[in-house]
């Protein structure tokens, strides 16, 4: 199958072709996706099978609009109708009860559906557009970080996929926060750019009484993700990364330090690679970074940063280097 990558003059022939039982990638504010129509069961296989993702990690299901929910949930609180009013469209997934109409496949054989309204104008136009509720995941291959680019997404799935909405580099760039609403208390269940603090304006409970955050881990979060294709470790201070980055330089492997602008420029190494200097830019090239990186050199030194707004960025970093972080003091 050939792959094409089109602007949004291509919108209608996306639809069309996930109207048909297609996958399509399409950008949303967070990552890209690989869309099908989360109602028709063999369309939601075909992603499974472009992506090589076990059966049992469920799809997110994006609508357009909050009074869709009832189409792919059932018994939605008034909790649930506040938090889309406050935080959708935007990078806020909810899980509630599946209505009968999703098929198991797109669930992950959960009686419970993961469900979100994009921020992207590409994705909203894309949802209704074709009339249908879409399930998506990361437009990555199994394993592989989440694609920020169309170009990204064109690594992974050349030849799996007929079409590539290409909507430009995703604004937010690391993926939603999963918040599971099925349990007596809410749990986030993967964090992102929606933090518990701004979840407990409306859920003050999702903060327990000693002030910690709630966290379990979804379904997809036992998996291996984010894996860069080199080594990867992450270090907290910049004197342990550079020393890590002499030490692999000696061995004959070119390393690179990836981490905040004042971070790397305090390692004075020369391979870095600036992620940015605020929060929201360091979460928006993490992952382009990774790519970027893997393909230029033979190992990456990632900065662990530890500060609390930072939470959902070292999420992903740990997993990217496989929770080793160097310059850790033990207490
Ligand atoms: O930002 C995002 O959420 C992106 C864009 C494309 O919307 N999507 C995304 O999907 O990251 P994916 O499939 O790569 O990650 C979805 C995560 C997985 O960890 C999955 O286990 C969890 O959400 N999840 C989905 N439905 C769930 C459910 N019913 N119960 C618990 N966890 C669920
Ligand atoms: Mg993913």
């Amino acid at each position: 199958m050939q792959t094409i990558i089109g602007k949004e003059e291509r919108l209608n022939y996306a639809a069309e072709l996930i109207r048909s039982g297609e996958v399509v990638a399409f950008p949303t504010e967070t990552v890209y996706g690989l869309g099908a129509d989360a109602l028709n069961g063999n369309a939601v296989r075909k992603i499974f099978e472009a992506k090589g993702r076990p059966a049992d990690n469920p799809l997110i299901v994006h609508i357009s609009a909050p009074g869709q929910v009832n189409s792919v949930a059932q018994n939605v609180s008034e909790l649930a109708f506040k938090l889309f009013q406050k935080f959708s469209p935007g990078p806020l997934t909810l899980v509630l009860k599946k209505a009968p109409a999703v098929p198991l496949i797109t669930t992950g054989g959960l009686g419970t559906v993961g469900v979100r309204i994009p921020r992207h104008p590409l994705a909203l136009k894309l949802i209704e557009a074709c009339g249908r509720p879409i399930a998506a995941p990361s437009a990555n291959r199994s394993g592989r970080v989440s694609p920020t680019e169309a170009a990204h997404v064109l690594e992974d799935m050349d030849g799996k996929i007929p079409l590539i909405l290409d909507g430009g580099k995703t604004e937010v760039g690391i993926e939603s926060t999963v918040l599971d609403l099925t349990k007596e208390i809410p749990v986030i269940l993967r964090p992102g750019a929606i933090t518990a603090k701004m979840l407990s304006e409306i859920l003050p409970k999702v903060i327990d009484h000693k002030g910690e955050v709630i966290i379990a881990e979804a379904p997809g979060m036992k998996y291996r993700h984010y894996s860069p294709t080199k080594p990867c470790i992450a270090a907290l201070d910049p004197e342990s990364a550079a020393g890590k980055y002499d030490e692999v330089l000696s061995g004959g492997i070119i390393p690179v330090i990836i981490g905040r602008e004042d971070f790397v420029l305090a390692g004075k190494r020369e391979n870095h690679i600036s992620l940015g200097k605020t929060v929201e830019e360091c979460m928006s090239s993490l992952f382009s970074a990774l790519r970027s990186a893997e393909k230029k050199y033979g190992y990456i030194i990632l900065q662990y940063f530890s500060e609390p707004e930072y939470f959902s960025l070292d999420n992903r970093i740990k997993k990217a280097a496989g929770g080793e972080i160097l310059g850790r003091t033990l207490q």
